[in-house]
């Protein structure tokens, strides 16, 4: 479904502003069943696309500068396409900058152009507005400058414009997400090859329900960051004893508890959570072809200890919000999403208990944290394209 709102204020404002017709583009945001911080270990991930997402309204200017307008910032910000750095103070441009940078490199031309944009993915919400903007540009200076890019090539191209202008070292899963959802799909990605099967979600008895701690994750960009290192630290570990070994992605349970000793114990936690959590993505993949709910439900709470106690990412909003579904009998299971340190929790949850569970969730975390949590209902949606 498309918000037909913010579709026409991204036109409008696009047309008073610049006085032409532009392309639009719609980029989805994504949530992610199971499969956290594995996808930058070369592991597995079950994401989709969702409804929420960003639009962006884009033509050429026909000169070299570039002017790109952020409704939801109210802040207007502009570069020369052939002579630009990253921004220290508007950030979200950075995500568009970052991607004219990559096409740039992979020699291809971009000539100036204006943009509009806004969007209703959270921002913060670990539903990855970053890559939505990230993919909405590339995909939009494909089709205008017809620049012929592979839709795969775009992905790349998204995940490296974070990592040279962002400064998060983020793995693939989310622009993957965003470039490749289908409705009522979720996407089973094998991120070390990118071989990929859509993967139905048929929910009959039961409701994915979206629940925002509001919690804005400052921390998030570093933390997330040293994750990753030590992560590859642990790989250096091992590679010492087997050569063959590339990432935590090729690493055994055994394997980890025989080299116990050369670990200290963070490093040692966190690859033990990763080789778990892949683990945990082909059981629930499983236990999701057999429509098998309840372990379904189960292993969302499992993911949730994990990254309690052992990746170390969430936040106490988080552990009470998740705390509070996984005791309740209409809730089968939930769990923080996307990076960490805020953000929502994804509920998979009874039918007809929806209402009453996000009612009572919510006046339980006004009364400890004196603030509210949004809840959010998602629908699973196409990656993203022109409308
Ligand atoms: C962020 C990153 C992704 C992924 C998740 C955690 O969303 O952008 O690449 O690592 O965190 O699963």
């Amino acid at each position: 479904m498309m918000n037909q709102k913010i579709h026409n204020e991204v036109k409008s404002r696009f047309t008073e502003e610049f006085g032409a017709d532009p392309i639009v583009v719609k980029a989805p945001g994504r949530i992610n069943l199971i499969g956290e911080h594995t996808d930058y270990n070369d592991g597995f991930v079950l994401p989709a696309a969702v409804d929420q997402a960003i639009y962006l309204a884009v033509s050429k200017s026909g000169t070299a500068q570039s002017t790109l307008v952020s409704l939801d910032m109210n802040e207007t910000f502009s570069f020369i396409v052939d002579d630009f750095q990253p921004s220290q103070s508007v950030s979200w441009a950075n995500y568009i900058m970052g991607v004219v940078a990559e096409i740039q490199k992979s020699g291809r031309e971009v000539e100036g152009f204006n943009m509009v944009f806004s969007g209703d993915v959270p921002q913060g919400s670990g539903m990855s507005s970053s890559a939505a903007l990230e993919c909405g540009t590339c995909f939009a200076l494909n089709e205008l400058f017809q620049l012929k890019i592979e839709k795969v090539d775009m992905v790349k191209m998204s995940q490296k414009a974070e990592h040279n202008y962002a400064g998060v070292m983020c793995g693939i899963m989310d622009q993957f997400a965003s470039m490749m959802g289908a409705p009522d799909q979720a996407l089973l990605l094998d991120c070390k090859s990118l071989a990929y099967q859509h993967f139905p979600i048929a929910l009959t008895d039961h409701t994915i329900i979206l629940c925002n701690s509001n919690v804005s994750h400052n921390l998030a960009d570093s933390e997330y960051n040293i994750r990753r290192q030590q992560c590859e630290e642990g790989v250096a570990i091992l590679q010492k004893s087997d050569p063959e070994i590339e990432s935590l992605r090729d690493v055994t349970m055994d394997q980890l508890l025989a080299h116990k000793d050369e670990f200290s114990d963070v490093v040692f936690r966190r690859c033990k959570y990763v080789i778990e959590e892949n683990d945990r993505v082909k059981k629930m993949t499983e236990a999701m072809s057999e429509s098998r709910w309840a372990t379904v439900g189960q292993i969302l709470k499992v993911a949730q200890d994990g990254m309690r106690t052992e990746y170390e990412i969430s936040c106490p909003e988080i552990d009470f919000m998740a705390g509070f579904a996984n005791e309740r009998s209409d809730v089968l299971g939930a769990r923080m999403m996307g990076g960490g340190f805020g953000g929502c929790t994804i509920n998979l949850v009874n039918k007809g208990s929806e209402d009453q569970f996000i009612d009572e969730l919510n006046k339980a975390y006004q009364a400890e944290f004196k603030k509210e949590i949004t809840p959010i209902k998602v629908l699973i949606s196409d990656g993203v394209k022109r409308i």
